[in-house]
């Protein structure tokens, strides 16, 4: 068996640990982009902490905004914004869109020219070169994992699609998670986000590519996941439980750009790509779905690693270590299924997705990259039964 895995530098977890980020970024540079979403009420307190920290350390700080998921005019201008001030280096604090928008910033700004020089499947896909501007990558949301992958997520609206820029470069030099910054995202937002992270989880744990040390660390993910999602969506201000769910998202986004992921991603880049369906919605609505579609395959063909995967995915959803293996497998589903019930996700049509889009989405998800790492082939039909599944 042939593996290798990769991570990111440094990984510092310290409830408060914001207040250190003067003396970490001094570190990796003088003149900072930092980079966050839109912060306001108790978060506008988290943003002057950090800017209290970095003026401290007598750092330059210019603070580019990041709305909503980053598109392709969203990275020129904050490539522009960071080439007019002089950066040497990022800070992003923020969930998923906020970090991806500073790594494909930072690897544009090191690399020259525009983002769709290194896109794939819709732009040139040149490789990036140098290494991007350090990045310190300070998560809010425990849900996509960015802080610890080597992509960045671009909606391409004019083409309809959601693609990656990639390369070893972009991964951020430090991930810094301080669950303090976390004990404010609302319920919602906890609820898919939360759902995603499972969703990595879980799927770089079945995937073809699977190897031990993202075995050890998705299953270590998923036993924090578990109990600690259910609290953090009833009192966000639980922040010990914060903590476990960013640990766990950090180790989602480790397995994942090691094992790669699977069905229900390859379905949510196209999903994302059309609809207005954030990315934890468009992952929890096909969860069921292909879980469903993957164990029924595992079974019909005696795919016995498989099965013998979801017998302990099982026991770890359903918090029952002596399950019996058959019973245990159905466990997937059924734990998966309360968890979407028990946060009210809205089914894809709610979206606007019709049965109209079907053909597209299935040809567009066979096309993914996530889709490889499935661990069974799922035929068209299949596919499409899933869409069916989720509407
Ligand atoms: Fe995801």
């Amino acid at each position: 068996m042939n593996w290798k895995f990769t991570t990111l530098p440094q990984i510092l977890c310290q409830q408060g640990g914001r207040h250190q980020l003067g003396r970490l970024a001094s570190a990796l540079g003088q003149r900072v982009l930092l980079v966050t979403g839109r912060m306001s009420g108790e978060r506008s307190q988290h943003l002057t902490d950090i800017q209290s920290s970095l003026k401290a350390a007598n750092l330059f700080v210019h603070h580019w905004v990041q709305t909503g998921e980053p598109t392709i005019e969203d990275v020129e201008a904050g490539t522009e914004a960071a080439r007019s001030h002089r950066c040497d280096m990022i800070i992003a604090v923020g969930g998923g869109s906020a970090i991806d928008a500073a790594k494909a910033i930072g690897g544009v700004v090191a690399n020259g020219g525009a983002p769709l020089d290194y896109l794939e499947v819709v732009g040139a896909g040149k490789p990036l070169i140098k290494p991007a501007l350090p990045l310190i990558a300070v998560p809010t949301t425990a849900g996509a994992g960015s802080e610890g992958t080597r992509n960045a997520v671009l909606c391409v609206k004019s083409r309809g699609v959601k693609v990656s820029m990639r390369g070893e470069q972009l991964r951020p030099h430090l991930a810094l998670l301080d669950a303090e910054l976390a004990v404010t995202v609302p319920p919602e937002t906890t609820a898919a986000t939360g759902l995603d992270c499972l969703t990595q989880l879980i799927e770089s744990y079945t995937s073809n590519k699977a190897q031990p040390l993202t075995d050890a660390w998705a299953l270590d993910g998923i036993q924090r996941a578990v109990p600690a999602l259910p609290v953090v969506y009833r009192d966000g201000s639980e922040v010990n439980a914060r903590e476990q769910m960013l640990i766990a998202a950090l180790l989602g986004g480790l397995c994942l750009g090691n094992a790669g992921l699977g069905a229900v991603h390859g379905f949510a880049g196209p999903l994302g790509g059309s609809f207005p369906i954030p990315h934890g919605i468009a992952c929890a609505t096909l969860l069921v779905p292909v879980l469903s579609a993957n164990l029924a395959k595992a079974q019909k063909t005696n795919n016995s690693e498989l099965l013998e995967k979801y017998a302990v995915l099982g026991r770890i959803l359903s918090q029952q270590p002596d399950l019996a293996a058959a019973i245990a497998q159905n466990q997937v589903i059924e734990q998966c299924q309360a968890f979407v019930d028990a946060f009210e996700i809205p089914p894809l049509s709610h979206y606007g997705v019709s049965e109209d889009a079907f053909p597209e989405l299935v040809t567009a998800a066979t096309r993914s990259s996530s889709m490889k790492y499935n661990p069974v082939p799922l035929s068209n039909h299949e596919l499409t039964q899933c869409l069916a599944m989720a509407l």
